[in-house]
């Protein structure tokens, strides 16, 4: 999974690099910056002191000294102060040059905080969205594992309404519900069983084909399938895979072996990349021996963004988060 969100502690990660959200004098401070120095040791301040500070937007290297990471990037992020003074294009600079500086380095996988997020007031929803577009418009041109390190879970925020989108969509169909509805269902079944249960095949038949195309693709394969929907989708296999946030060793062991067998999470993050609609998503996950199911917050969230169009793999991991759920990808 190229990128991951982790609930952790940033001076544990033994990335290649971690990032350091210092402020301009890259001569320590508070939150993150206090906790990666004392962790690192005095050497980390005496070689910061030979770097001359650092511009808002930019960003510096560093060693890691006894950090398990090899090395720290420090960038400066912008203060907010309303989000007319260019703070956006300044967050969005940290990222891109922590980024490049970590690609410069060789490093093969680099943790981030949530850069302004926290002394210099960044709205948290808005730093995490600018977060997750930036390092996800980069690993679409980049092989590299990216980390979005959450400290503790007041500092990690999805927008308000897409929240409570979710959270209603949930319940409409979770716990609660679903003993009402099987109420109603039991009692619809005494009443008409012909029409309900006409209904029921009808609302979950997947789209009309014929017998013969259905004999034909019962025997299609999940990565047949996979293999077939990304040719009819036009994109390339890397355009898939990085769209489905999984990494390319997974995805050639995928296409090597016809008979593969993902994880529920990988066949969901295809069906995400490729746009299926919830019965080819439901078909696509049937191959793989898996089905959507509503006593399943995981499900329910995934079938939510599905039903409103929403493919964006990384807001959809936001929200999975956010949910205390696990990820999409490998
Ligand atoms: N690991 C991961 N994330 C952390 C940790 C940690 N050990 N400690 C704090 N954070 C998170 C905060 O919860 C917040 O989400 O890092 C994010 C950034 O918060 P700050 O550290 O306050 O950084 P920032 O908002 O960019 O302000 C920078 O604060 O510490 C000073 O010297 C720093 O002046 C600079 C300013």
């Amino acid at each position: 999974m190229p990128l991951k969100i982790v609930r952790n502690d940033i001076t544990k990660m033994d990335t290649d690099a971690i990032v350091n959200a210092a402020n301009s004098s890259l001569l320590g401070g508070g939150g993150v910056d206090g906790a990666i120095h004392r962790a690192a040791g005095p050497k980390l301040l005496m070689e910061c002191m030979t770097l001359g500070g650092c511009k808002t937007g930019e960003a510096k290297v560093t060693g890691g000294y006894k950090l398990p990471c090899r090395y720290v990037i420090h960038t400066v992020g912008p203060r907010w102060s309303g989000g007319n003074r260019g703070e956006r294009e300044a967050l969005i600079s940290c990222y891109k040059n922590s980024l490049a500086l970590a690609k410069k380095m060789g490093c093969e996988s680099v943790a981030f905080p949530l850069i302004s997020s926290g002394v210099y007031g960044y709205p948290k929803d808005k730093a995490l969205r600018v977060a997750v577009e930036t390092i996800g418009e980069f690993l679409a041109e980049n092989d590299m594992t990216v980390y979005i390190v959450v400290f503790d879970k007041d500092s990690y925020q999805i927008g308000g309404k897409l929240f409570a989108d979710i959270e209603e969509y949930i319940d409409e169909r979770y716990a609660g519900k679903r003993s009402e509805s099987s109420t109603i269902m039991r009692s619809r079944l005494m009443e008409e069983p012909a029409d309900f249960c006409a209904e029921s095949t009808m609302l979950s038949a997947p789209s009309a084909m014929s017998l013969d195309d259905a004999l034909k693709q019962m025997d299609e394969s999940f990565s047949e399938m996979l293999l077939r929907k990304i040719d009819e989708s036009g994109m390339t296999d890397s355009q898939c895979y990085k769209k489905a946030n999984i990494d390319r060793k997974l995805f050639s062991k995928i296409r090597g072996d016809k008979f593969y067998r993902p994880k529920k999470s990988t066949a969901i993050a295809f069906a995400i990349a490729l746009k299926l609609d919830l019965d080819e998503t439901k078909e696509l996950l049937m191959k793989a021996g898996f089905a959507l199911s509503h006593s399943n917050k995981f499900d329910i969230i995934i079938e939510y963004f599905i039903v409103h169009g929403n493919y964006d793999i990384f807001e959809i991991n936001e929200a999975l988060f956010a949910f205390d759920q696990s990820l999409l990808g490998s």
